[in-house]
């Protein structure tokens, strides 16, 4: 049988990792989906960048031409921002592709045009790494809960921030010395300021909120507020006053059936669990109805972490394609009131 063709869109820190794993996968990945994978181009902006371990004859300018190109079965993209990246998933869409995007900024600012894309052409859209890195919490909400109400989902859903805030209680670091740290470990965004003002929480919280209630929940639906306020000093008499301070996003289903959404740094008594998630793990509380509480943790952040979520995918929607069935789709959406709200 032929092998699928895979185009990878962004070879930075997710994309170089994603393109390694491909590569170490191999026949395992030929055994797990049935074919081979074949990653047939990378697009990048800078084709003079230096990029270790990377087939300099992969990697191309165009990501148009990568995507148009006839049989490509899967495109990955990792590349960030909300243009061109959704124009280039459109195309893919319409060329027949299924797509796997780590995409937060755009999947909250715009996820309902790609679902209605990925639905009319007949493909996959995955987007596990959209939210916390490599905690499998997409695939929860979309589909093994979808048969019960979720009430509430809350936790630390950004690594940067975590890592920040965790750095400065732990050991007095300056706020923009650990901010610097993070960028250069590769768990904050191309612009960190999505990270500190609470932006890419609030993204990560509204395509939560959008799965859990079966609604439609945009990034201005969202009641944001960052850490960048946050002072040693509140960090210190917070700890004299036995808390910890982190950046938590909390969605709530309302007995009246509204949504409320909200990304605020909070006061975490010190025994609590969410206390101890450090550096630049995530973690996510969800509580529903019949399953009770559930609560998953890991790293939020990072490359190889997070292509691994993308791995994930990418041989899940690798394995619908040899089997020619499609994935678990969306709800068809309730209108559900949504209502911004400080929640802190
Ligand atoms: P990087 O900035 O490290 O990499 C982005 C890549 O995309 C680079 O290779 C860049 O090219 C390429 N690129 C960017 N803009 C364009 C463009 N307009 N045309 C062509 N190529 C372009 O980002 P990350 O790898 O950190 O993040 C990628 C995506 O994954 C983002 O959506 C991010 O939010 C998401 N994500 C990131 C996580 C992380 O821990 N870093 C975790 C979870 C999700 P060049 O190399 O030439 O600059
Ligand atoms: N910048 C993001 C974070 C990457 O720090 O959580 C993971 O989505």
């Amino acid at each position: 049988a032929r092998p699928l063709k895979v185009a990878l869109l962004g070879c930075g820190v997710v994309g170089s990792q994603v393109a390694r794993q491909m590569l170490e996968g191999g026949d395992e990945f030929q055994a797990r989906v049935g074919r081979r994978l074949d990653l047939v181009g990378i697009s990048v902006r800078n084709l003079a960048k230096d990029r270790p371990g990377i087939d300099a004859a992969l990697l191309t300018d165009d990501a148009a031409e990568l995507v148009a190109r006839k049989g490509i079965d899967l495109v990955i993209e990792v590349m960030g921002g909300v243009e061109p990246a959704r124009s280039l998933i459109l195309a893919a869409m319409a060329g027949g592709a299924s797509v796997i995007t780590a995409n937060k900024q755009l999947l909250a600012q715009d996820g309902p045009t790609l679902y209605e894309a990925a639905a009319e052409a007949g493909v996959d859209l995955y987007y596990e790494a959209a939210v916390a890195g490599a905690i499998p919490i997409i695939r929860p909400l979309r589909e093994s809960l979808v048969g019960d109400e979720v009430t509430a989902v809350k936790g630390i859903v950004n690594g940067t921030t975590n890592f920040i805030l965790d750095k400065m209680t732990t050991e007095g670091s300056s706020f923009d010395e650990v901010l610097a740290e993070a960028q250069r470990l590769g768990y904050a965004e191309d612009d960190p300021t999505a990270d500190v003002e609470g932006l890419d929480a609030a993204a990560k919280a509204a395509i939560l909120a959008s799965l859990a209630f079966h609604s439609r929940v945009n990034l201005d639906d969202v009641d944001c507020e960052g850490i960048t306020t946050v002072t040693a000093d509140d960090v210190a008499t917070a700890a004299e006053l036995g808390y910890v301070i982190k950046l938590l996003a909390r969605c709530a289903l309302a007995p009246d059936n509204s949504i409320s959404v909200g990304v605020h740094p909070t006061l975490v008594p010190a025994n609590h669990p969410l206390a101890n998630v450090s550096g630049a793990f995530n973690a996510v509380f969800i509580e529903s109805r019949h399953a009770g509480q559930l609560m998953f943790m890991g790293p939020g952040a990072g490359g190889a972490p997070t292509a691994s979520a993308v791995l994930g995918d990418v041989i899940t929607a690798a394995r619908n394609r040899v089997r020619g069935v499609a994935g678990p789709g969306e709800s068809s959406y309730s209108a559900r009131p949504v209502t911004p709200r400080n929640l802190v």
